[in-house]
């Protein structure tokens, strides 16, 4: 699809359940921060979003972005044994190159509570160097590429959204 962030919102407009959850093969519109395209090929990666429909005042909201930063963390390093860091707010990082991306995009009431949030995240499995390219390779790295072993994204899927449920 064109970004899991996309569909996640347009459902939830439509009333869609807390804990939705959109995820994508591949994506031809991934959205990073700041207009950013992000890099989602076919089986690379795991490309998903979340549905939340959380009853905090807005003025919380940040608190969902970091929570899913250190539940992201937390997986990744049960996972693989290797010492992730978070780039405050929205990146984790792995030997000093980003692995992970979290893009959170809310919907406000007239009262200023939040009606739902989508919170998108995009991690880096089984990506190579020439999936990268030079210029990407850089700044970015995969699991794959510092462990030297292919993650099934479902392993990583689940790992995340057991530590993530229990932050939430
Ligand atoms: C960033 O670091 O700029 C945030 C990147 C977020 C990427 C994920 S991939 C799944 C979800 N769908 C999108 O279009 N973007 C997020």
């Amino acid at each position: 699809m064109d970004s899991t962030n996309l569909k996640a919102l347009e459902l939830a407009k439509q009333g869609a359940a807390e804990g939705t959850i959109v995820i994508a093969a591949r994506q031809t519109a991934g959205r990073g921060r700041m207009r950013r395209k992000w890099e989602s090929p076919e089986g690379k990666g795991l490309w998903f979003s979340m549905i939340l429909r959380p009853t905090i005042a807005a003025e919380y909201c940040a608190q969902i972005t970091l929570l899913t930063a250190v539940a992201a963390v937390k997986a990744l390093q049960v996972l693989t044994d290797k010492k992730f860091s978070i780039k405050w707010p929205n990146d984790i990082m792995l030997d000093g190159k980003k692995v992970c991306g979290i893009l959170a995009e809310m919907a406000l009431t007239a009262d200023g509570s939040i009606e739902y949030a989508v919170v998108g995240i995009g991690i880096n499995i089984n990506m190579s160097s020439e999936d990268f390219g030079a210029q990407l390779e850089a700044t970015a790295t995969s699991l794959y590429l510092a462990t030297g072993i292919e993650y099934e994204h479902e392993q990583v899927l689940k790992a995340f959204l057991d530590e993530f449920d229990l932050l939430y």
